[in-house]
């Protein structure tokens, strides 16, 4: 499909941006059941983050299906996809200079093998939000745990769908064990220890 398609060089680069920011880029994505806690955890470490300053950009699996992966379902090639384009937008943000937090099920190790493959190897951090799937299910924020045990939706991860748990996460988190702002301070710590924030 890159047939005839010839990568352009742009003046202003990634280490331009850092420096122009005051800070390095990178992805930190956040793994885990439906309901475990990802956009929680992410929204308000991205409040933190920017708060000091830090410039930052969420993307999150409900709100990216409403127009990028509108056209996508749950099927293991539909998630592939919505990970494919995820992988590729948090990516551009990563050369843009930002600070990405990427939330997203993305039940399988391969496809989040392949999204950790777009940016270099020091600019992603796993982070896997380990909450158990009864908790999941007992919250059961949006009702789809109730809906999938019907039968009205099916693929429904942890349900009627798998969940391959990462082998070796950066950090692990879980929402039902731990105070948000503990976590939020664990994350902060692990930014720090690599560097990425000061
Ligand atoms: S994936 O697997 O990474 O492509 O999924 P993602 O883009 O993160 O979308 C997950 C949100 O979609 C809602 N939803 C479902 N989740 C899992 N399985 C099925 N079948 C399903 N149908 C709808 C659900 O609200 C997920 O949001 P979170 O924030 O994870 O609860």
């Amino acid at each position: 499909m890159t047939d005839n398609i010839v990568w352009q060089q742009h003046h202003t680069n990634r280490e331009q941006r850092a420096e122009l920011f005051g800070h390095r880029s990178g992805v930190i994505w956040f793994t885990g059941l439906s309901g475990s806690g990802k956009s929680t955890v992410a929204n308000a470490l991205e409040q933190a983050l920017a708060t000091c300053g830090f410039h930052t950009y969420l993307l999150d699996g409900d709100n990216v299906r409403h127009g990028l992966c509108a056209d996508l379902g749950f099927s293991a090639e539909d998630r592939t996809e919505n990970l494919r384009r995820v992988g590729a937008v948090s990516g551009l943000m990563v050369d843009a200079g930002l600070l990405v937090l990427s939330a997203f099920i993305s039940p399988y190790r391969s496809q989040r093998q392949f999204v950790r493959s777009l940016v270099p190897a020091d600019s992603f951090l796993e982070v896997y939000i380990a909450t158990p799937l009864a908790v999941c299910e007992q919250r059961d924020v949006k009702g789809l745990y109730q809906k999938a045990r019907k039968g009205e939706i099916s693929h429904f991860t942890g349900i009627s769908d798998p969940y391959e748990p990462p082998a070796a996460p950066d950090l692990v988190i879980d929402t039902s064990a731990s105070e948000l702002a503990d976590s939020i301070n664990q994350l902060l710590q692990l930014l720090a220890e690599r560097g990425w924030i000061k």
